[in-house]
């Protein structure tokens, strides 16, 4: 076979990490005289990271995140209140193996969808599937589905390792379905041990209210703190910093 011919045989193959790299390893090898076990265990390599970054794309694809949020980015300092050692605590993703939950709770722009997608983002990179909802967004969608499609939305919702809730109630009051869906999910995966992430600027206390029934607020509760880290973000908001800098930059 010539150089095309094996390129040709490793895309039948679907060996396309090999195919990639393949002349550079030959290059490699001639360069370094390796010895050929050691060019092929490195052709093999490739083949594998390239497959586990295929995956790892796909899952985050799958997760419904918008981008790729870190710890690393996070600034401490701003908001010194809040629950830092709880915050790596849950990025360690050990809450996930547990099927425990986590409610971070608190005041807007205080950085609680950006710890949670940060953890959810970790997970998808571990290998867990993942699925992020924007919870008010979602739930109204999920009002006006079909049956059908409903049934596979709950699916999509019950199946994964973690769940993460973005912003319950920011709408306060939520409709009687999203109630029901709420309660459904929440049942299914405690009785499964899945892990769920809620964000919300609403303090636990008043869910009742904003479920519209006493007594399905209190089954949804019970379960969800059942195995649960309570994480209060108190302090202010950085997007009204971020608005202030760039009213500062602005030419006037
Ligand atoms: N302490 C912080 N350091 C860096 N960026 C932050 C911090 N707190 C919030 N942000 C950023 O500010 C914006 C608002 O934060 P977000 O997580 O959406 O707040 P919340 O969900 O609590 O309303 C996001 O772009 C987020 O990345
Ligand atoms: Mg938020």
């Amino acid at each position: 076979m010539n150089m095309n011919e094996i390129e040709r045989a490793l895309r039948e193959l679907r060996l396309s990490g090999i195919a990639e790299t393949l002349s550079t390893r030959v290059m490699q090898a001639q360069a370094a005289q390796q010895p050929f076990l050691e060019t092929f265990a490195a052709m093999l390599q490739d083949e594998l990271d390239r497959r586990r970054s295929r995956l790892t794309e796909r899952r985050f694809k799958r997760s419904g995140l918008d981008d790729r949020p870190s710890l690393a980015d996070f600034d401490w300092r701003f908001n010194p209140k809040l629950p830092r050692s709880a915050c790596f605590e849950l990025h360690t993703l050990k809450f996930i193996g547990e099927g425990a939950n986590a409610l971070i709770i608190g005041k807007p722009g205080t950085g609680k969808s950006h710890v949670a997608k940060a953890v959810a983002y970790q997970a998808t990179l571990q290998g867990y599937d993942v699925r992020y909802v924007e919870a008010d967004t979602e739930f109204a969608r999920y009002g006006l589905a079909s049956t059908q499609e409903q049934a596979e939305q709950l699916k999509a919702w019950v199946e994964p390792d973690l769940l993460v809730l973005d912003d319950l109630f920011l709408a306060r009051r939520i409709a009687d379905i999203s109630t029901e869906l709420l309660q459904v999910i929440v049942h299914q995966r405690y009785k499964l041990r899945r892990a769920i992430v809620i964000t919300s600027n609403r303090v636990v206390q008043d869910w009742g209210k904003y479920l519209g029934d006493a007594t399905m607020a209190t089954t949804i509760l019970d379960r969800l703190m059942h195995r649960c880290a309570m994480l209060e973000f108190e302090g202010k908001s950085y997007r009204l910093k971020e608005a202030a800098s760039r009213i500062a930059v602005a030419p006037v």
